[in-house]
This record gives C-alpha cells, sequence and structure tokens, in this order.
C-alpha cells in the first residue's frame, strides 16, 4: 500500500497519511516514508498513539539515537528529551531559530518530536528550508559562501552566562558544565542524500567565520539570517495531541511559538546522530 503524502508548504514540509507507527512498518513502507523524509525535509504524522518504547523504536530505524546533555529526560527514558513548558513558565526551549546540535562536529541527522500535551491556541512549530534558501542566493554570493566555513558553540547558548534564563533555573535545562562543544562546518553543505546544498549556519549557535572575528562576520551573517527566514522558505505545522513530526537537521532550520502563556505545552523529543557535514 503506498503511503498517502500531502505537500504542506511550497519549500518543504508534508504530510504523511495511512500509517500507524506503532505497528512494525515493512521496509516497502519505510522506503516510502524516507523518500518523503528527504524530499519535502519536514514530514509530519497525525493521530499517532506512540508508547515510549515504540517512538524509541521508530527512532532507531532512522539511526543512533543520541542522549541530550542539558534538557531533562522523560523519567525512566534516557532517550527522550523532554519539551515543556508549564503555565506558570513563561520562557520555551528552542524559541529562536535554529539547527539542533549544530555546534557538534558529527551533527544531529533528525529530530523527532511527538506532541504528548498542546495548548488550546498557539505553540506551533516554524520551520525554514536551507535548500530552498541557498537556492535563491545570488550567484555571487554562492561563488564566496563555497569557501566558507563557520563556528558553531554551544556554550553561549547552555553555558555559565545562561544562568538567568527561566529554562536554566526551573532546571528544564541543566547541566551548563557539558557546554563545552564547538565545531566547524562548511556554511554550505552538500546533503548526504540527495546531493542537494544547503545553507548550514543558524542564529541560536553559530558564533562567527572561521578566520573572520565576530564583528567581522556579524553583517553576513545577519544578511543570510534575513534571507533564510523569509516566509517563502518557511512551513507552519500546528500541533494536536498524538502528532509526530521529524525533520531534517543538515536541510531546515526550526523555531518554537511562544504564544500560549498559561496554558501547558508537553513534547517528547528524539534526536538520531548524524555524520560530518561536507562540500
Ligand atoms: C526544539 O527546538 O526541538 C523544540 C521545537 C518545539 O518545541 O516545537
Amino acid at each position: 500500500m503506498p503511503v498517502r503524502v500531502k505537500q504542506l508548504g511550497g519549500a518543504l514540509g508534508a504530510e504523511i497519511g495511512d500509517v500507524d507507527l506503532s505497528a512494525p512498518l515493512s521496509d516497502a513502507e519505510f522506503s516510502q516514508i524516507r523518500q518523503a523524509f528527504y524530499r519535502y525535509q519536514v514530514i509530519f504524522f497525525r493521530d499517532q498513539r506512540l508508547t515510549p518504547e515504540e517512538h524509541i523504536e521508530f527512532a532507531e530505524r532512522w539511526g543512533r539515537i543520541n542522549i541530550n546533555r542539558f534538557f531533562g529526560a522523560v523519567p525512566g527514558y534516557p532517550m527522550i528529551a523532554e519539551i515543556r513548558k508549564e503555565p506558570e513558565q513563561r520562557q520555551n526551549i528552542g524559541q529562536c531559530w535554529h539547527t539542533d546540535h549544530s555546534y557538534d562536529a558529527e551533527p544531529a541527522f533528525t529530530s523527532i518530536l511527538y506532541a504528548k500535551v498542546v495548548p488550546d491556541y498557539g505553540g506551533a512549530t516554524l520551520f525554514a528550508s536551507m535548500i530552498a534558501a541557498y537556492d535563491a542566493l545570488p550567484d555571487g554570493l554562492k561563488k564566496m559562501l563555497a569557501g566558507l566555513r563557520a563556528k558553531h558553540s554551544s556554550r553561549h547558548a547552555f553555558g555559565d552566562g545562561t544562568q538567568t534564563l527561566e529554562t536554566r533555573r526551573d532546571g528544564r535545562i541543566s547541566h551548563p558544565e557539558r557546554a563545552v562543544q564547538d565545531a566547524v562546518h562548511p556554511v554550505v553543505v552538500i546533503h548526504p542524500a540527495n546531493g542537494r546544498r544547503a545553507l548550514y549556519v543558524n542564529p541560536d549557535f553559530t558564533v562567527g567565520f572561521e578566520g573572520w572575528t565576530q564583528e567581522e562576520s556579524k553583517s553576513l551573517l545577519e544578511y543570510l539570517y534575513r534571507h533564510a527566514s523569509q516566509p517563502c522558505f518557511t512551513c507552519h505545522l500546528s500541533w494536536a495531541e498524538g502528532t509526530l513530526a521529524m525533520w531534517d537537521n543538515r536541510a531546515t532550520w526550526h523555531r518554537a511559538a511562544n504564544d500560549y502563556n498559561g496554558q501547558r505545552r508537553l513534547m517528547h523529543r528524539i534526536t538520531v546522530e548524524g555524520e560530518p557535514l561536507s562540500r
């Protein structure tokens, strides 16, 4: 049976229908899902009823699971990170555009987010295609970026300077002593599965271009961030309980809207390890 694929946005995003992720997927079904994933960069499945074990089993079909260093885990399941905001909390996790774990030498491949509790309104996740953003750059800039590498770090996001963040104070994000990752990656990467080029810098974790100071890097990075976050490169996912989304961190950014103060939102996230990036 072919799985149903319904495109969500012009640049990225598709809903996959007629699939129950709690049941074992045949190789044929999995291969169709993988094809859709590489084509649309973020895919989502509605109305799933997954136990943590089934979530882990699905994630393990994609690769080795990363144990998150900073986020609290679902009790009893260190492989599943909790992305949580309670009614009395004001800050959420993942509010700025980012690519998961770009500060690692081998950055995350995919993150698989499963909605457990969603607010009555708001709490959407926005995604942006770094393939579409790269494709739309002027040729001269593409040539210049081809020779550049950029430094990414976890230190400023999760390290000692973050004590005042509510998410740090209330323990949703902890272990600042583990924020020691710095990595240098090409600014334009070649996607290992489909050979397409993608812009690989992001506002949360990129510190600057290799061989440039932060001050020298600032205006070009800001230009790229303004360019890449234009609505034509994005799509918007409204969650319902039981929605599961997975995105390709080598080709996308994402951010979580924080527009539901006074309500609870709880997501379970599994991140799958990636490989070194090439250009
Ligand atoms: C994240 O950045 O992984 C969280 C995204 C979300 O909660 O929507």
